[in-house]
């Protein structure tokens, strides 16, 4: 079996990854690009999913499929969280079926973490976006579109724009591009950002622009004045580009508010597609590395 530097059971963050880690998952992401291989033939991955997603929930099921997993979709507005049943007893269940892995979107901050040290050996833990905490696998195929583009991150500018207060991504994002050698400028509202630095200036020279979705759902009242004045000030389009190096990327991690955080026409030749297109073949690499290489 091939040496690996992945030993961890659980994907929870990208706080806790290593450098070394973060680049086998993009050394396998590319040799696993247009490959379907019965890698985990015999395995059992489960997605529940409390929260919405189209991205993440149907890239994990087709990264799984393309290894030959099976693969559960637990709908969790018909399934017994209806009647009350917590998550942990959920996830046992589903264990004690022999599930070797959960992939959980839940709105609760930190409850990935929590299973994970729960169940230590017993399955795999992959977060897949919990509250405001953290998305690792949408930081990792990020990556992957990045250096896809730019071969290295390293003393590239890189700049976040929007929500940032509420968003899992760029907590993510920010934990992998810092431990690689990016600068990484922060810029929003400042009811949405703390201590931003103007859009003007972030946007100097930037090599890329990550617009977040305003996160309308997790809002509380006041945050923004108005959509219009965020559009105004924090929208990405055309004009504010141009501040930015000429072939600056533009990125989102979707799905987005058309006109809000992004123009259209940005947005159709933004990287959007190819980040949803790489989200498969990183998924996969996360999922052999899990579940392939330790043994699991
Ligand atoms: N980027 C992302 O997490 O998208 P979904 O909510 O569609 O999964």
């Amino acid at each position: 079996m091939k040496k690996t530097v992945w030993t961890r059971r659980h994907l929870v963050d990208t706080h806790s990854l290593t450098v070394e880690e973060i680049f086998e998952v993009m050394a396998e992401a590319k040799a696993l690009a247009g490959i379907k291989a019965p890698l985990l033939a015999g395995k059992v991955i489960a997605n529940l999913f409390y929260e919405n997603s189209t991205r993440t929930r149907t890239s994990f099921e087709l990264a799984a499929k393309y290894l030959s997993a099976d693969v559960v979709n637990l709908d969790i507005a018909t399934s017994s969280a209806q009647k009350g049943e917590s998550l942990l007893d959920t996830a046992e269940t589903l264990a004690a079926m022999g599930v070797d892995a959960l992939v959980i979107r839940h709105s609760s901050s930190g409850v990935c973490q929590q299973l994970a040290s729960h169940f230590k050996n017993r399955l795999s833990i992959i977060n897949a976006g919990d509250g405001m905490h953290e998305h690792p696998s949408q930081a990792l195929l990020d990556l992957y579109t990045m250096l896809e583009k730019l071969q290295t991150v390293a003393g590239k500018k890189i700049v976040i724009v929007g929500d940032i207060l509420h968003s899992r991504v760029a907590r993510s994002n920010l934990h992998i591009l810092t431990k690689l050698g990016a600068e990484v400028h922060l810029v929003g509202p400042p009811t949405l950002c703390i201590d931003p630095e103007p859009l003007e200036d972030a946007l100097e020279d930037a090599d890329v622009v990550m617009c977040l979705r305003l996160q309308m759902e997790r809002q509380t009242s006041g945050l923004i004045p108005s959509l219009a004045e965020y559009r105004e000030f924090y929208g990405i389009d055309r004009q504010k580009l141009e501040l930015a190096k000429p072939n600056v990327l533009v990125m989102h991690p979707g799905p987005m508010n058309r006109g809000v955080e992004i123009t259209s026409d940005v947005a159709d030749d933004s990287l959007i597609r190819q980040q949803v297109r790489n989200g498969v073949i990183v998924r996969m690499a996360i999922l052999k590395l899990l579940l392939q290489e330790t043994g699991g």
